[in-house]
């Protein structure tokens, strides 16, 4: 066993450590001598995607927080509207869907029932459908019109981590090939984000030889008993997968929250000592976000808030008000998932282990979900 698990005490652990490949691997062949994306793959004509007016992404757990992260970047890159569904709520919101919808389901197994049964009422409304999928002759690719397979490799933690940030670029190739052939504001662009994405596996890799601190933090945080994820824009699904993995591996309470609605609500929580973890965007973040979530941050230590701040490098403007900084290398706004939830999976890896829990194996989870 210890070999499966190459020289680390866990998979989760070694799945950790295969994000840079993860990412590398699902950008690989997917672009041509010239630097388009080429998703021949697909085999779905061309024409058929030129007419898509909606897109409805659905997926379960991490895979639908990969989704929300995607819906960001799909809509800003391509002008087409994609709404996000939790899969075993799409049937039963009377969904709007004909044959100018692209449903795109993502999966890590590919056999989740309730992603499944999403991408089958799908096509019997008349939908065409994309998996992305992590898994070779699943059910999910085979039930659906094309699949973009992630290619993480075998994940067996219960709790997704390389999965996860294929996901996310596999959506991410998804919507700047979409965005190429319908032309437009964006499309000159993809070629540029493209060349950025290949540079994230070198990013991953090097912030995963920083994690020391964020370790440390999570031993000294075992007996925590809440702590709270903020996050703005396509920080914001990070901020709920951060807390997700540790309500998972550590069965702490975590929730996640949009930084802006804090205001709306959830500040009454923050009392002296309470621990937030804060994805900040990087300063240039359009409409001047990153000075918004450095006030939030402001706000919540003025009222006794531990702020552990996840910040790009050279990010100055948020050491005043932060107990911890954690630095993530800088990347474009709508890349930075794949940076800023690196640090939130060690934190619940380690705060795990340092409660005595089966990482691998968290009590009442499966890996795959396959009962409705
Ligand atoms: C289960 C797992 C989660 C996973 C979800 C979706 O609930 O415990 O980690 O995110 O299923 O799985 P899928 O295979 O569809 O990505």
């Amino acid at each position: 066993a210890a070999a499966e698990k190459g020289g680390y005490d866990t998979f989760m652990e070694k799945e950790i450590n295969e994000q840079p490949q993860a990412v590398g691997d699902t950008l690989l062949g997917r672009t041509d001598e010239s630097g388009a994306l080429s998703l021949d793959e697909l085999r779905i004509p061309e024409e058929k995607l030129r007419q898509v007016d909606r897109i409805t992404i659905v997926a379960c757990g991490t895979a639908a927080y990969a989704g929300m992260v995607a819906k960001y970047a799909i809509e800003h890159w391509t002008r087409i509207p994609v709404e996000v569904a939790l899969a075993h709520e799409f049937r039963y919101c009377d969904p709007i869907v004909d044959e100018r919808t692209l449903v795109v389901s993502i999966s890590q197994s590919g056999e989740t029932m309730d992603t499944l049964m999403a991408v089958k009422h799908a096509r019997d409304l008349g939908a065409l459908t994309i998996s992305i999928c992590n898994t070779h002759g699943s059910t999910i690719p085979r039930e659906s019109d094309a699949v973009l397979y992630t290619h993480a490799g075998p994940e067996i933690a219960v709790a997704s981590t390389k999965a996860f940030l294929a996901q996310i670029t596999a959506c991410y190739v998804l919507g700047l090939y979409l965005a190429q052939l319908r032309g437009g504001v964006h499309a000159d662009n993809a070629g540029q984000v493209m060349s950025e994405l290949h540079e994230v596996p070198g990013k991953i890799d090097q912030l995963l030889h920083t994690m020391g601190r964020v370790r440390e933090i999570a031993r000294f945080m075992a007996d925590t008993r809440s702590v709270l994820f903020l996050g703005r824009q396509v920080g914001f699904p990070v901020a709920m997968e951060g807390a997700l993995k540790l309500k998972e591996l550590a069965y702490i309470h975590a929730e996640g929250f949009a930084a802006g609605e804090l205001k709306h609500g959830p500040i009454a929580l923050i009392e002296p000592g309470q621990p937030v973890f804060i994805v900040v965007p990087g300063p240039d973040t359009p409409h001047g976000l990153h000075g918004k979530v450095v006030s939030n941050i402001q706000e919540i230590r003025a009222r006794g808030a531990r702020t552990l701040v996840i910040a790009e490098e050279g990010d100055e403007a948020v050491v005043p008000f932060a107990d911890e900084v954690i630095r993530v290398p800088h990347t474009s706004p709508l890349l930075q998932p794949l940076l800023t939830v690196v640090p939130l999976q060690v934190f619940a890896l380690e705060l795990s282990t340092a409660k005595g829990l089966d990482v691998d194996q968290p009590r009442n989870l499966a890996k795959s979900v396959t009962v409705e």
